[in-house]
């Protein structure tokens, strides 16, 4: 007898991503995921939402974080999401995200979360002192994905492991109430420069928006001047750029910079070193800086225009919770018959 591979999902192809309403957003979310969205909505049904069920695994304060949703669902709108092409919510509307977690814990195993890299990360020293939403929180990402059955999700490199979990709840969902095909297997959209955008101040760490040095990141938010000075004063090396980036791989500050110029640019890192092989950063760095500007530059003062309409942001997240609903319900009256509870 012959093993014979699980039938395999043959839905629609769907995109979903989302992005924690906690703290301001770098170059690093722009170039890893929000760029992204902007361009799949045209090629997929593209769902977006704002994370909020996520944040308040560490503490949120109630009376801000509706703002905080807002600024987030403001950057995807200033980065180029349509709110008539993509589905743009917050999650905590669509209540079908949480009760699919739920499941989906009795699905995961713990040895499964025992080895995600973010929670240990992010729990530190005092794991014990963590909430058990910051370690359940994987789950509630499969949870997320797959109550839209979604396919792809572009993500920075940093979430690759959560797809991997999601793809293993994905297959055992499926395998122990005998659903072959029901969920998707979701592939992750790292592709690209942008995937790992690094610390401008020190090339083997992340850019991320809990490095304590503002200088170390480009904010969404940040002017046309501040930009710029970052960039200048960006660390780098002596050295002229080679003509391949494996030439770059001593040399993390230098390689950073010419990533995340191909990813600004929309061109390959090949394509960058061909034209700037030879030159110094006191020839490239400029020219860095004024792509940056011209890409970044535009996008703070958009989400402040946005933001002085807060109830125009509330009708489109409003508008886009409904639409993700229709989604979402089916799905979960779906799993609510297999699982064998009550109401279907
Ligand atoms: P976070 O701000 O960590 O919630 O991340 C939101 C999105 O941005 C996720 O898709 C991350 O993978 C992506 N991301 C965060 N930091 C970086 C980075 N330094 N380079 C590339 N992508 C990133
Ligand atoms: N964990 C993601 C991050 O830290 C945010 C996130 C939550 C997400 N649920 C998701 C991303 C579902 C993609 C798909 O950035």
């Amino acid at each position: 007898m012959t093993d014979q591979a699980p039938a395999p999902y043959a839905g629609p192809q769907r995109v979903l991503s989302g992005v924690q309403p906690s703290g301001d957003l770098h170059l690093g979310n722009y170039l890893g995921a929000l760029v992204k969205f902007a361009r799949l909505q045209h090629e997929i049904p593209t769902f977006i939402f704002v994370a909020d069920l996520h944040a308040i695994t560490v503490w949120q304060d109630p009376k801000l974080l509706k703002t905080q949703v807002r600024e987030i669902a403001a950057a995807y709108l200033a980065t180029g999401l349509d709110p008539k092409v993509a589905t743009i919510f917050p999650q905590s509307a669509v209540p079908e995200h949480a009760e699919l977690a739920w499941v989906f814990n009795c699905v995961a195993r713990l040895g499964w979360l025992d080895r995600m890299t973010q929670f240990k990360e992010k729990s530190g020293k005092h794991k014990e002192r963590a909430s058990v939403g910051l370690y359940t929180y994987p789950v509630l990402q499969a949870a997320d994905i797959l109550v839209y059955k979604a396919t792809q999700v572009p993500v920075g490199e940093d979430q690759k492991q959560h797809l991997e979990l999601t793809r293993d709840i994905a297959g055992k969902f499926n395998h122990d109430y005998e659903a072959p095909g029901f969920f998707p297997l979701p592939e992750p959209l790292t592709q690209g420069p942008g995937a790992r955008i690094m610390s401008l101040r020190d090339g083997t760490a992340k850019m991320s928006k809990s490095d304590p040095s503002d200088n170390s990141r480009i904010n969404l938010t940040d002017d046309a001047d501040a930009i710029a000075q970052k960039i200048r004063k960006a660390k780098t090396d002596p050295e002229p750029l080679p003509e391949t980036m494996e030439a770059l791989s001593e040399r993390p500050e230098a390689r950073n910079l010419v990533g995340i110029y191909a990813a600004l640019a929309g061109r390959t890192e090949a394509e960058v070193l061909a034209e700037f092989a030879g030159q110094g950063f006191g020839a490239f760095k400029p020219k860095l800086a004024d792509l940056a500007v011209s890409v970044m530059g535009p996008i703070g003062g958009e989400m402040r225009r946005l933001l002085s309409d807060p109830a125009e942001i509330d009708r489109i997240l409003a508008d886009g919770a409904a639409r993700a609903r229709e989604v979402a319900t089916p799905t979960m009256a779906e799993v609510r018959r297999l699982v064998g509870f009550w109401a279907g």
